[in-house]
């Protein structure tokens, strides 16, 4: 194919278009969730904790409505988790995480909004890497750890499922027997099932609107429009304090599920008193093990999946963090490497260089952006908040020839290798989706100097998150991209161009490039809200 004058405009074109990179370190899943876990606020944070911040906050509406509506975004999250896991058969190797909650909405035992206000803020976050399972499971983590709680280790990995699950989630009209029963399936025992419950109605409301049989309707009223009742006094902070007010008597009791006027409806006094009160007694003298009590019971509820999903290991924070590193060919026609570095700092923040060293001995010394971020994970036992801080570069292709890696190295720091290719790349910058046409067009680069390799084995596949029937997660759907080459405006480097139609994306489109069916380039195409 020969070269068009219409490359040339698409390039203006599309240079504004806001892309991700193409080096997700150490893998695009593990780089987009830690993204959540660790940027809480302040500069490039994640728009997941936005949804929580403060921990009343309640993103589905706003204002005085959101407000009015006494709805706590945090205690749904965490609500939503446990009526996906409930359903969970251990023996079986049946149910669980895996965000079948999302096509079981309408059953009595799902009553309340949480389920699609949540997967409708989740939804943005889903693509090719991060099915909503994972968000799910992320979304306790981050309301448990942000709201008062400590921080549950997250292992990413589930799998969502593609139809509805069994019933089985404990109402409050359940017997007791049934209840303990539906928790023994989930591999839960008694007074597993009692903490755990203590540890969920920490945080939110009973709302009368959807619990006629537990709330008297009276508690509707224009400043409490769907007549929430709080779990405990302290409704959007994650503490002992349920436990307290159940055992002293003192505040909300317990809780509407303890106190109800509909004696069939209280289910959390039959559960806490069905072994004479006994755990909760050992929870009320166990000062901030209630927390880890909690950090350890919420983990395996997060952690059981059906059998055949294997988790990957716990992500943790990375304190130096290579992201939006990417190629590209600049309207100059100059090829050149871009990104970020993001350095998370426990304590005061230094003013070291922090260095980039190529393997082919090209270094550059990088200056911070002014703004900082501020991170909740607690790296050690700090009692304070991490900060982050950002280094861009952007260097010339011609600087970095033969480069396979970068070296970056700060006081304080251990020195850490990112590995780079650029055998063959996909140009973020003639690279796109375009919602009206249906379409997504790919432009890669690859070395046509390069004697060891071979740009006809080269293959491009895209993952487009879509809406699917039933349920607000989206479904995955995998394109092949049929290539042919077009001229290229830079010596030693071959262009090839193709596209596709593809269904209205959800979320970011990923974009794969393979060579002989080996992945070695991945970009994420219009993130949208997720940012990621
Ligand atoms: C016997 C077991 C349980 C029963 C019968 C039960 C029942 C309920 C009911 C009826 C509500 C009110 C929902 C609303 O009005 O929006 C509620 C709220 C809640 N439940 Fe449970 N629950 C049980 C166990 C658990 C467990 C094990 C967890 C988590 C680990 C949990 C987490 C929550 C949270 C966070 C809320 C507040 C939701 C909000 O404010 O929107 N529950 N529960
Ligand atoms: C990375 O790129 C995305 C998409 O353009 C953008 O939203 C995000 O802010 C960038 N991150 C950093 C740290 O520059
Ligand atoms: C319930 O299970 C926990 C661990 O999951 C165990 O420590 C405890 O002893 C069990 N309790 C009973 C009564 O079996
Ligand atoms: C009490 O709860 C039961 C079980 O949910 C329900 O059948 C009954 O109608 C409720 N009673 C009142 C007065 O709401
Ligand atoms: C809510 O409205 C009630 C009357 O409906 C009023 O007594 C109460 O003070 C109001 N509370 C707040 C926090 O505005
Ligand atoms: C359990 O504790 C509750 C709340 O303090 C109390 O009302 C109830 O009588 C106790 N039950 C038993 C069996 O001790
Ligand atoms: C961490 O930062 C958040 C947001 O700025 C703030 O609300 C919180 O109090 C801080 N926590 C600590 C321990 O400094
Ligand atoms: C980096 O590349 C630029 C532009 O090609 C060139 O002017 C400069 O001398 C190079 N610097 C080094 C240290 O190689
Ligand atoms: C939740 O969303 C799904 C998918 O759009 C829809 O089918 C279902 O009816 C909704 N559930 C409720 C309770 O609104
Ligand atoms: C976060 O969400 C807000 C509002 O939805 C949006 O304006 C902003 O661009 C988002 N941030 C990123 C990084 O996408």
């Amino acid at each position: 194919m020969r070269a068009s004058s219409s490359l040339a405009v698409s390039l203006l074109g599309a240079a504004s278009k806001p892309v991700a990179a193409m080096f997700y370190y150490p893998s695009p899943a593990v780089s987009e969730l830690e993204h959540i876990l660790t940027d809480n606020w302040g500069a490039y944070a994640s728009n997941f904790s936005t949804a929580i911040t403060p921990c009343d906050n309640y993103v589905t509406e706003v204002g005085e409505p959101a407000i009015n509506s006494r709805r706590t975004t945090s205690a749904q999250w965490l609500r939503v988790a446990f009526h996906d896991f409930a359903t969970a058969d251990v023996a079986a190797g049946t149910g669980g995480v895996d965000a079948s909650i999302g096509f079981e909405t309408a059953r009595d035992e799902n009553s309340g909004t949480a389920f699609n206000d949540s997967f409708t803020f989740w939804q943005p976050f889903v693509n090719e890497f991060v099915p909503m399972a994972d968000l799910l499971a992320i979304g306790t983590v981050m309301s448990v750890h942000l709201c008062g709680g400590k921080y549950i280790p997250y292992s990413p990995g589930r799998v969502d499922a593609t139809v509805e699950g069994t019933f089985g989630v404990p109402e409050p009209s359940t017997s007791l027997e049934e209840t303990l029963a539906q928790f023994e399936q989930t591999g839960f025992n008694q007074s597993d099932a009692i903490a755990l419950t203590a540890c969920g109605h920490t945080i939110g409301s009973v709302h009368a609107g959807g619990f006629p049989e537990v709330l008297e309707q009276d508690h509707i009223t224009p400043n409490n429009t769907n007549g929430a009742v709080n779990l405990d006094s302290t409704r959007a902070v994650f503490d002992q304090a349920v436990v307290h007010e159940y055992i002293d008597w003192t505040g909300q009791k317990g809780g509407p599920l303890v106190t109800s006027f509909n004696e069939s409806s209280r289910s959390d006094l039959r559960l806490y008193e069905s072994d004479g009160n006994k755990t909760m007694m050992d929870l009320y003298a166990s000062g901030d093990g209630f927390q880890d009590t909690c950090v350890g019971l919420l983990q395996r509820m997060l952690n059981t999946v059906p059998s055949g999903v294997e988790l990957q290991p716990a992500i943790s924070p990375a304190l130096i963090k290579p992201i939006n590193v990417t190629w590209d060919v600049t309207a100059e026609q100059q090829l050149v490497l871009s990104g970020k570095i993001r350095m998370l700092h426990t304590g005061e923040i230094p003013s070291d260089p922090v260095s980039v060293t190529f393997s082919n001995g090209y270094t550059e010394s990088l200056v911070p952006e002014e703004g900082l971020g501020t991170s909740a994970f607690k790296l050690t036992d700090a009692q304070t908040n991490a900060t982050t801080q950002y280094f861009a570069f952007s260097i010339p292709g011609s600087n970095l020839s033969g480069s396979t890696s970068f070296t970056v190295a700060a006081e304080g720091f251990e020195a850490q290798d990112f590995e780079i290719q650029d055998a063959a790349f996909i140009l973020p910058s003639l690279s796109s989706v375009d919602v009206t046409a249906g379409t997504v067009s790919i432009t890669l680069a690859a070395r046509s100097d390069a004697s060891d390799f071979d740009p006809s084995q080269l293959s491009i596949e895209v993952a487009t998150p879509v809406l699917q029937p039933l349920t607000l997660t989206p479904k995955i759907v995998r394109t092949a991209v049929q290539l042919a080459e077009v001229e290229s405006p830079v010596t030693g480097i071959g262009y090839w161009s193709g596209s596709a139609a593809i269904e209205p994306p959800t979320g970011a489109v990923s974009v794969t490039l393979l060579s002989s069916g080996k992945v070695i380039d991945t970009l994420l195409l219009d993130a949208g809200v997720a940012g990621w």
